[in-house]
Parts: C-alpha cells; sequence; structure tokens
C-alpha cells in the first residue's frame, strides 16, 4: 500500500481546476491507499495577512474536502500548522538546500510580479512544501502541473539528504493526470483563484451561472466547425465519459452550434454533478464542532507519523546528541 499525501492552500473559492487538476483523484486514493490530506495555513499565511480570513478560510478549505467526500476515517486529515513539526524538518533540510534551487523557482517570482511583498516565507515556500511531503514519507503526491516544479524540487532535497545521511528520506513520485493537470479558466488562461477566472464549485448559484455564461469563445460562423481546442470544450468534456465526449466532438464539428446553448448546457451539468457535494458542505457547515473534532484527530494520528520520521532524521543528522 502507498502513501499518498496532497496538500491545498486555504486562499479563497475552491474551483473546478483545483477538483479535476488534484482533489478528486486524491479523494479516489482512500479507497486503496493511505491518504495524508492537509490544509496548509502555514503556506497561506505568506500572502494571508488578515487573521479573520485565515481563519475563515482554513475551516471553508476543511469543509470542502469534506464535502467532496474525504472521509477523515479513511484518511489522515489535518491542519498543517496544527502539527508544527514540519517546521523543524524545513529547518533541517534547509541545510541540504542549495539557494540556487530555491531561487529558480517560478512560484516565487510569479507571486512577486503579482505585486507580493517577496517576504522569506514565499521564498521558503518550496522548502516548507517539501517538508510536508519529505516529513510524512510520501510515496506519491497528486497534484496539477503547476506544482511540477515543487515536486522536483522536494525530489533533489530528499536525493541530496540521503546522499550526506544515508538512505533515510523517502524519494516521492508526483502524480499529474495529463488530461486535467490544467484546466483552463473562463478566459482562457489556467484557471486559478488569482486570476479571477474560475468557476467554483460552491458558493453562489448565479455567481457560477455568470462565470460559466462569460466563458471566452471565438467568432466562427455558426455554419462552421468549432474548435476542440477551446476552453468551452475542454471545460465541458472534464464532466464527459468517453462516449459522451465523442457526442460533444460531432456537435463542435457540425455545423449549427451555438455556443449560448452550449454554456447553458454546462451549467446544468456543473449543477447537477456538485449538488450532492453542495447539499452535504450545508450539512457540514451547520456542525463546526464535529468537523473541528476531526481535525484534532487527524493532527494527532499526523503528529504521530511526523514525531518518527523527524526522530529518524535527528539520529541521523547527529541533533539526538545523547545517541552513539
Ligand atoms: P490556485 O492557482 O487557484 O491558487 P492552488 O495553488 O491552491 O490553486 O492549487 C491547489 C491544487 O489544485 C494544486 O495541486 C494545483 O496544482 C491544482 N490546480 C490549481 N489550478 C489548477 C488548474 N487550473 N488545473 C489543474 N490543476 C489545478
Ligand atoms: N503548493 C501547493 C499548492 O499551492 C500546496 C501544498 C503545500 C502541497 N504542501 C504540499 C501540495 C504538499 C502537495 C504536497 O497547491
Amino acid at each position: 500500500m502507498k502513501r499518498v499525501l496532497s496538500g491545498i492552500q486555504p486562499s479563497g473559492s475552491l474551483h473546478i481546476g483545483n477538483y479535476f487538476g488534484m482533489m478528486n483523484r486524491m479523494i479516489k486514493y482512500q479507497e486503496e491507499n493511505e491518504l495524508f490530506t492537509c490544509i496548509v495555513n502555514y503556506h497561506a499565511l505568506t500572502t494571508i495577512n488578515n487573521p479573520e480570513v485565515l481563519r475563515n478560510n482554513t475551516v471553508n478549505a476543511a469543509l470542502d474536502f469534506l464535502a467532496l467526500g474525504l472521509d477523515p476515517k479513511k484518511s489522515t486529515f489535518w491542519i498543517q500548522a496544527d502539527v508544527p513539526q514540519v517546521t523543524e524538518f524545513t529547518w533541517i533540510i534547509s541545510n541540504v538546500t542549495n539557494v540556487g534551487l530555491i531561487e529558480r523557482s517560478t512560484s516565487y517570482k510569479d507571486k512577486i510580479s503579482k505585486g507580493f511583498m517577496p517576504n522569506m516565507g514565499l521564498f521558503n515556500y518550496p522548502l516548507l512544501m517539501a517538508s510536508d511531503i519529505l516529513c510524512f514519507e510520501s510515496d506519491i503526491v497528486p497534484v496539477g502541473k503547476d506544482q511540477k516544479q515543487h515536486l522536483e524540487i522536494a525530489r533533489d532535497i530528499a536525493i541530496k539528504f540521503n546522499n550526506i545521511y544515508g538512505d533515510i528520506l523517502v524519494v516521492p513520485e508526483e502524480d499529474i493526470d495529463k488530461d486535467t493537470q490544467l484546466v483552463p479558466g473562463i478566459d482562457g488562461q489556467k484557471m486559478s483563484k488569482s486570476y479571477n477566472n474560475i468557476i467554483p464549485i460552491f458558493g453562489d448559484e448565479t455567481f457560477i451561472k455568470k462565470q460559466i455564461m462569460s466563458i471566452v469563445t471565438d467568432s466562427t460562423p455558426v455554419d462552421q466547425p468549432k474548435d476542440l481546442n477551446s476552453p468551452l470544450y475542454r471545460l465541458f468534456a472534464l464532466f464527459l465519459s468517453d462516449k459522451d465526449k465523442i457526442l460533444l466532438q460531432n456537435k463542435f464539428l457540425s455545423p449549427g452550434l451555438q455556443y449560448g446553448k452550449v454554456k447553458s448546457d454546462l451549467f446544468d451539468i456543473v449543477m447537477e454533478y456538485f449538488r450532492p457535494f453542495r447539499d452535504r458542505r450545508e450539512y457540514l457547515s451547520k456542525n463546526l464542532d464535529d468537523v473541528v473534532s476531526q481535525l484534532i484527530i487527524g493532527s494527532e494520528k499526523a503528529t504521530s507519523v511526523a514525531d518518527t520520521i523527524i526522530d529518524k532524521v535527528r539520529t541521523a543528522t547527529g541533533l539526538n546528541y545523547h545517541l552513539r
């Protein structure tokens, strides 16, 4: 049985890019693997400095995961800052990490170019993520394509550590699904909370409709075949079986297709697909005490795993000075 781990920042509304890029695969893993799922609030501290926002986002992210089917009985589910061992781990691995490796991080440069303050938290972000992964001996890490470089950094660090101290850390494998690695937003760029181009899963139905009706389309005349690379086709295809995808392709390639009608069908499908999750989220949000209790149990499980691995690392590095 493999150990699968992933995390998500509590940084705003969950969207269908997060869902198809990573969350639904994660949740499937809980059936046959050992799943570790973490809401990474230390990471969110790099860009959120309003305590109320961070608190609310953290609870909301937990509700989102549970509503989508994450089962805390089958998976270890916790809030990152409830297991501060990862920050100790970050310090230890920072000593085998070349500054150049982190300087090449494109996500740091992206954030700075978007106007975020270049603080050390942002710079160290990939190291903390490497700790999340290595501190729990993760074999597989499901993520979208934008996290590929972070995964490579985590692997590099594990290999470097093992070269110095022996075969201590597990070198993780990335799990990026080629069909869903980059879900487009309604403007055709990568869907992202930071680009105002999302289709949210939860929240206001009117807003979801407005977003779907605003998906960019081209000006191909009605009697001409339409582009199968368009964001509208790609978004719609996420919800279809292989057989239904062929039917949609035929529609796109035949004359007469009207974008407005396709968008309104897509809205119906999105609502139908997520309805049970939306209902469940509504229910969970009225039982927040239960959710918090589940998170505490999760943090206890995660702590005991992290303690064992940190102890190995302390011994390997000589920090456990009393052991000879
Ligand atoms: P955002 O870019 O909206 O802030 P996050 O960085 O919180 O999203 O991403 C959480 C997870 O969802 C990561 O594993 C990321 O790779 C995945 N993800 C985010 N956006 C997309 C997308 N448009 N397509 C595929 N996966 C995505
Ligand atoms: N950096 C990831 C993101 O923005 C979140 C993350 C933090 C993560 N720690 C992780 C993902 C460990 C996978 C494994 O999406």
